[in-house]
């Protein structure tokens, strides 16, 4: 199975089940405390109708709409996701460069593995990055300084992470971060050897844009 096999979403989830370790993969595919909100959110999509507009002339259909002042090809952008890295050796650079090649938004989680000014340098697409507010407001400060400085152009402020989520996958896979071999997951980075060869053969894994200003058990602010 490969990328010309996917047809849909449940295709993209199957490939990327066949190609990462099952606790990456896991970690990406998971919620919190039962899945009850990952499944109501899931499925809140299959309450929404497409209305079709009979008998019309269909033209060259334009979904195009404008979101923070800037105008994107298509009605949906990337939602910031953390440590892009261990999806894809390339990380964030990869869904930059997407975003930019559909005409949408990228954005960059405040835990991503390329720095905002890695990102700006690749891509003039319109970029978004995602705030967490931190106990030391100078690290604040200086992410929005930063994506001032490299044209980002706009934020998006998390507040309802407090705490790290109880993923209760994360416990049963051994999931860490950055990854470590245990003895539960060895098997599983063992049989995704594609994986291991380019997760050592490219750049370290950080948290780039906040390295050396917090602790990972930091990370999440007030
Ligand atoms: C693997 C993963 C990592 C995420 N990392 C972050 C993050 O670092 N910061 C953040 O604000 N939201 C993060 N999110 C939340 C997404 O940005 C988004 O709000 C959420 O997935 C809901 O959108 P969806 O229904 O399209 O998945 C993450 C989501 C996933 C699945």
């Amino acid at each position: 199975m490969n990328l010309k096999d996917c047809h849909n979403y449940n295709d993209f989830r199957k490939l990327a089940k066949k190609k990462l370790p099952s606790p990456i993969f896991h970690y990406i595919d998971g919620g919190s405390d039962d899945e009850v909100t990952l499944r109501r959110n899931t499925e809140a999509f299959n309450d929404c109708d497409l209305v079709p507009n009979v008998l019309a002339n269909v033209g060259k259909p334009d979904l195009s709409t404008t979101v923070f002042g800037k105008k994107i090809d298509l009605p949906v952008f990337l939602s910031p996701t953390a440590m892009q890295r261990l999806y894809y050796h390339e990380g964030d650079k990869a869904s930059a460069r997407a975003a930019e090649k559909f005409g949408t938004f990228y954005s960059m989680s405040t835990m991503a593995n390329n720095t905002i000014e890695e990102i700006a340098d690749i891509s003039n697409g319109p970029k978004l990055f995602q705030l967490y507010v931190h106990k030391d407001q100078s690290i604040t400060d200086d992410l929005i300084d930063r994506c001032r400085v490299s044209g980002f152009n706009g934020m998006c402020l998390t507040v309802d992470t407090l705490v790290a989520g109880n993923r209760e996958r994360d416990h049963r896979t051994g999931f860490t971060t950055p990854p470590k071999l245990t003895l539960q997951s060895l098997l599983s980075f063992a049989m995704r050897p594609e994986w291991v060869f380019n997760y050592f053969t490219h750049k370290k894994f950080e948290l780039a844009n906040i390295k050396n200003k917090t602790t990972y058990s930091k990370w999440f602010l007030l």
